[in-house]
This record gives C-alpha cells, sequence and structure tokens, in this order.
C-alpha cells in the first residue's frame, strides 16, 4: 500500500467513526472550568499539602542524586528508594509485598499476559477495564469467558457450566482466575466482591480459584484511609492479586501489584511490561510516597468525609430533577460513589451545554461503554463546592426546559 493509500484509509476509517458520532478527539477545555470530569476524586492534585510535602522530599535528595531513573528496573533503573516504597505501600495495604509498574495498563497487561498458566481459565466481568482485556488477549490461558456484570448468579452459572464441560478445572494443577474491579469507573458501582468469594469457595473446593481485583477507582477513595473495597471487606488474605493505581485519587502516576513474593518474583521474570521499560524516575517515585504518606497520616480522611457529604448533596439535587419525569434524562448511581452516569439519548449534547456554562463534564459513547448506554459522566471532587454543585444542577435543569421547549415545537 503506497502512503497515500494509507493515509485514505486511515481517513476512511476516521470518517465513519464521524458518521457513527464515536470519533474520538484531544480536547482542551478552559482552566477557568469548573472539574466535574477528572478522576481527581480528592482533589489532591491542587492540594498545597500535598506539593509541599511533595517539594520537601524533592529538596531532601542528596545533591546529584538523579532525577531520572536511567533504565528498566532489571538494568539500571532500580534503587532502594523504589525498594522501600512497595514495601511501605504493601504494608499499608496488608500485603506480603508490592511490585511498581509505570501505569495501571501496564500492571493489568504485564498480570494477566503472565500468571495465567497454559490450559487455565480467566472468568472476567463483562465490563472490566480495557487494559485487562489487551492482557488476556496477551495470555496464554486455554480459555477466557465473561459473566454478566457484578452478578453472582452468572458468576456461578459461568463457571458450573465450565467445570461440567471440563472436570479437570476442579483438579490441583489446573488453575481459574476471577477477574473484576472493585469500583467500576463508567457506573462507579462496587463491585459483590464477598459474594463472588463464596461462589468461588463452593465450586472450586480444592482453592484454585485465584482473585485479580483492580482496586484503580477505589484507591484513595474507598475503604479505611482509602485502602480500597478489599480492605474494607476485610478479604485481604482471599484475593491473589490487587492492583492500585496512582494516577486517579492519588494525583501522581504508576501502579502497584500487591502480591506474594513468589508472584512478584514471577513478574519480574516474566511480565514483558516490567522488563522492557524504562522505570519510574525519582520525581514520581516521590509523588507517591507523598500521595501514600497522606493516608497513611490520616490526612486525607477530611477529604474523604468532604467528598461524601457533596456526593449525598448532589444525589438529593439530582433526584429533585429526576422526579419532574423527563424522559431524557436518567440518573444512575451507586451509593457513596463520586461517579454519577447521567443517561441521556443525546450525551453530547448534554455534555457540550454543560461546558459552554463553564462545567468539564465529558459524554462517554459506545465503544467505551456498550451501545445504549451512552451517557454523560459526572465526578465529583472533594474539592468541589456546594455551590458549584448547584450551578451544574442549574445548568442541566435549563438544558431540560430547553429540551421540553424543542420537544413541544415539533
Ligand atoms: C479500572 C482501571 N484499571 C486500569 C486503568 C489504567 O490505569 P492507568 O491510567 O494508571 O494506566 C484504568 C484507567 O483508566 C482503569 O479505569
Amino acid at each position: 500500500m503506497s502512503p497515500k493509500c494509507l493515509r485514505d484509509s486511515l481517513r476512511q476509517a476516521l470518517h465513519r467513526r464521524e458518521a457513527k458520532l464515536c470519533r474520538r478527539k484531544l480536547t482542551v477545555l478552559p482552566s477557568s472550568s469548573v472539574d466535574f470530569s477528572s478522576n481527581d476524586f480528592l482533589s489532591l492534585s491542587t492540594s498545597p499539602a500535598l506539593r509541599a510535602r511533595f517539594l520537601d522530599h524533592l529538596k531532601q535528595a542528596p545533591p546529584l542524586h538523579p532525577f531520572a531513573s536511567g533504565g528498566s528496573r532489571l538494568l539500571d533503573g532500580n534503587s532502594a528508594y523504589a525498594e522501600e516504597l512497595e514495601d511501605f505501600i504493601a504494608a499499608f495495604h496488608n500485603a506480603p509485598s508490592g511490585l511498581l509498574f509505570n501505569s495501571g495498563f501496564d500492571a493489568n497487561v504485564g498480570v494477566l499476559s503472565t500468571i495465567p498458566q497454559p490450559g487455565d481459565l480467566i472468568v472476567y466481568d463483562e465490563l472490566i477495564h480495557a487494559s485487562a482485556h489487551e492482557g488476556m488477549r496477551l495470555s496464554r490461558a486455554g480459555k477466557t469467558v465473561k459473566f454478566s456484570h457484578s452478578s453472582p448468579e452468572s458468576l456461578k452459572t459461568v463457571l458450573r457450566t465450565e467445570i461440567t464441560s471440563e472436570p479437570q478445572l476442579l483438579e490441583a494443577g489446573r488453575n481459574v482466575f476471577i477477574v473484576v474491579e472493585s469500583v467500576y469507573s463508567m457506573d462507579g458501582d462496587v463491585a459483590p466482591i464477598r459474594e463472588f468469594i463464596e461462589i468461588v469457595d463452593r465450586l472450586l473446593p480444592r482453592k484454585n480459584g485465584y482473585f485479580i481485583v483492580d482496586e484503580a477507582h477505589a484507591t484513595g477513595v474507598f475503604g479505611p484511609r482509602g485502602a480500597g473495597v478489599v480492605q474494607q471487606l476485610g478479604v485481604e488474605d482471599r484475593i491473589f492479586i490487587r492492583t492500585h493505581t496512582f494516577g486517579k485519587a492519588l494525583a501522581s502516576h504508576g501502579a502497584i501489584v500487591l502480591c506474594c513474593p513468589d508472584t512478584r518474583d514471577y513478574l519480574i521474570n516474566y511480565a514483558r511490561t516490567l522488563i522492557y521499560t524504562t522505570a519510574l524516575g525519582f520525581p514520581f517515585l516521590a509523588s507517591v510516597r507523598t500521595a501514600y504518606e497522606l493516608l497513611i497520616d490520616g490526612e486525607t480522611e477530611q477529604l474523604q468525609r468532604n467528598l461524601e457529604q457533596l456526593i449525598r448533596y448532589f444525589r438529593s439535587q439530582l433526584e429533585r430533577l429526576t422526579s419532574w419525569g423527563s424522559s431524557t434524562f436518567e440518573v444512575d448511581h451507586f451509593t457513596s460513589s463520586p461517579i454519577f452516569s447521567l443517561r441521556s439519548r443525546v450525551p453530547r449534547r448534554l455534555a457540550s451545554f454543560c461546558q459552554q456554562q463553564g462545567y468539564i463534564v465529558r459524554a462517554i459513547m459506545s465503544p467505551t461503554v456498550p451501545e445504549g448506554k451512552e451517557r454523560v459522566r459526572v465526578c465529583l471532587h472533594a474539592g468541589n463546592t456546594v455551590e458549584e454543585i448547584d450551578g451544574l444542577i442549574e445548568t442541566i435543569e435549563m438544558w431540560l426546559h430547553q429540551m421540553e421547549r424543542k420537544a413541544a415545537r415539533l
């Protein structure tokens, strides 16, 4: 294919997306707009306390301390600082050990592409993140099967069906991995992890069912001092791997995989997303350390409480809006979650109306969410104010009135 042909085919693909109203575009919204979109749930990215501590960490580094890591963890990119940070975070999460990755994406790909062995079965929630799908695509597991989102009944059915068609799955030496998130990014709902554990214990009595739980959206927000849902439930011992990411509520970058030392060692030997990439440099490690110090010292607990209050307030205001029965608008919300889903047939119009009024919210379209489940995603932050929430509610109300007037004219 000549370069021109290639460019033509790329353009055609983009035109097809445009025609289906699902072409993705990078956007920069004015910094004066109010953030109701980012995953900065605790507003730590603008926290003076975080900034002061972080700068202090940087200043404490000895002169000429390298700010770049200089290579992969396996070559020159390792440091006592990185290893101490892993132990520090693992202790907070009540885990035997931890391994840093450059991102949650890398962590999920690293874990899922290496840990399941040939012949193993992976059973996954249908709404797990794209990075887990990428990891499974590269995995050597014999089979991957999805179950309906957060449905214990569906997990039971899938496991029973697989065990019936392949009774060897009950034998030692064959492994079954159950892959879930603790809090889902689009609906903000919390997975019924306890119920899942009961089912797996019952159906796999030889204890060869291994949970892999992605806590990306729970980190910092859910559980004691933001330690996550697994610790909130006290089921750390039953989870084979937990992944916490630092790019959301922790206002940093990277991720940690919490696991037993053997699993950590195996990942160091086989996970290509760890082996063949430059490790996080000192400033990133220091910013992760800073965020965890704030969690451990309890300095984020007040932020967690602010956030909870704002969630309750926004929810009550939305209930008022939906109670006047507009058919253009529905709200999905899981109690205590900062993520709200405003379901509309025209989410792009609602999002752009809010953006014009100075409120950053985003339309989430298929294929990021299943077709028919397009929505405007609203994320609350500890630093949002009641006045900002009132402003957003007023804006949504104005838009609903406009939609009604338009519908009446037709
Ligand atoms: C559930 C989940 N897992 C993993 C990731 C990837 O994490 P990161 O942004 O650190 O690559 C994300 C981020 O979008 C996510 O939502």
